[in-house]
């Protein structure tokens, strides 16, 4: 199946065929506010937007694993409305076996809630709203993590989007902008007397970007005096770590970040521990070969060769982490342009792998 298709055209159809009821449209659409409650609760676990990741050939492959709530990465409302090649490409997908949603950022109540009726016309199953990106380009617009700073602001944003729209919509948030701030405890209260169906809150300050420990303490309190639907994240890297802080915060659901894009089969080994049946698939080499091909196969189809090298540059970095013997290849990645270079540095990779092990 190929997926080279005029983006206007596809965005089009889906748009417009939603309008119609077309019965074409994918059967895991549009959620309804209590379906996507009880997934939640029944799956407890969401999967990650990830700028530069979460696009739709990853969004398979973790659908391929099992992650039933996937999101897009993070997309501009005003692009979407603009309707540039760019964000369009982001707002692609196809059937998978999985509920997708879109995550927005944006300051503009208006201009949020009319991207929130787009996304939810085109079939997507909730809308997600950034309130936590530390991105300097993002946060100088006043946006993602910057509105943390203005609650009346992200209440204007909230209450818009909430009229707008009847599908799912959540949040994703930090604990406050800086590490002794907790902007996410108000935050969660005004979430709720809103509307929002879920808060996936990132345990981390803005400040901190990705490092430090998760305060997990600081969910515990949210769940305690809050009573809507809460998700942890940040630092969750396998199947034990996710049950204990799932016992430990009173979340509902848990969201791995980064170690999923180590390791998509991670989704596996959490659902398992989190029903209570732990068991993981160990991580060699041969493991991440097969994914690596398996997705560098989807993007290919769904770009074309070369922006599917492109792409498998930036995840190759992730797949191989941690692998004795696999620092050398990161020089060879700028010269990755065909599907055949891509299958040799997988050899090399393996080889040297296997050598430096011994
Ligand atoms: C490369 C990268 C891209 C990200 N893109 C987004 C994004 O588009 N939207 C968002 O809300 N968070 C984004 N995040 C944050 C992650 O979703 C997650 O909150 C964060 O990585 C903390 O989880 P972890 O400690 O398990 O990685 C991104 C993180 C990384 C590393």
């Amino acid at each position: 199946m190929t997926f080279q298709v005029n983006l206007m055209d596809y965005v089009d159809y889906v748009y417009m065929s939603n309008v119609k009821g077309d019965p074409y449209i994918p059967i895991w659409g549009p959620m309804k506010r209590d379906e996507f409650n009880n997934l939640l609760l029944q799956t407890k676990l969401l999967l990650p937007p990830m700028c530069g990741y979460t696009d739709y050939p990853y969004r398979k492959v973790l659908a391929q694993f099992g992650g039933k709530i996937l999101c897009t990465e993070m997309i501009k409302a005003k692009a979407l409305l603009m309707g540039t090649e760019q964000t369009l490409q982001m707002l692609m997908r196809a059937e998978d076996g999985a509920y997708t949603g879109v995550q927005l950022f944006g300051a503009d109540p208006q201009i949020m809630a009319e991207a929130a009726i787009k996304c939810q016309d085109m079939g997507f199953s909730f809308v997600d709203i950034n309130l936590g990106c530390p991105a300097r380009k993002v946060m100088k617009k006043k946006e993602g993590g910057a509105l943390l700073k203005d609650l009346p602001q992200i209440k204007k944003i909230l209450q818009a989007v909430r009229k707008a729209i009847s599908i799912p919509l959540t949040i994703k948030t930090r604990l406050g902008f800086k590490r002794d701030e907790f902007t996410a405890l108000p935050l969660a209260q005004m979430a709720k007397e809103i509307g929002i169906d879920a808060m996936t809150i990132h345990a981390r300050s803005i400040e901190q970007k990705y490092l430090g420990t998760p305060e997990w303490e600081k969910i515990s309190e949210i769940s305690a005096t809050v009573k809507m639907p809460i998700i942890a994240n940040g630092g969750i890297c396998n199947g034990a770590i996710a049950k204990q802080v799932l016992h430990q915060t009173g979340a509902v659901a848990v969201m791995p970040g980064r170690s999923i894009l180590a390791n998509p089969w991670l989704i596996e080994e959490i659902l398992h521990h989190l029903q209570g049946t732990p068991r993981g698939r160990p991580r060699t080499i041969q493991t991440i070969k097969e994914i690596a091909t398996e997705h560098f196969s989807i993007m290919a189809q769904f770009y074309d060769e070369r922006t599917a090298c492109l792409n498998m540059r930036r995840f190759l970095s992730f797949y191989f982490k941690g692998f004795r013997g696999v620092a050398t290849f990161r020089k060879k990645l700028p010269s990755m342009n065909t599907q055949s270079d891509f299958l040799f540095l997988l050899e090399q990779i393996e080889e040297n792998h296997c050598r430096e092990a011994k």
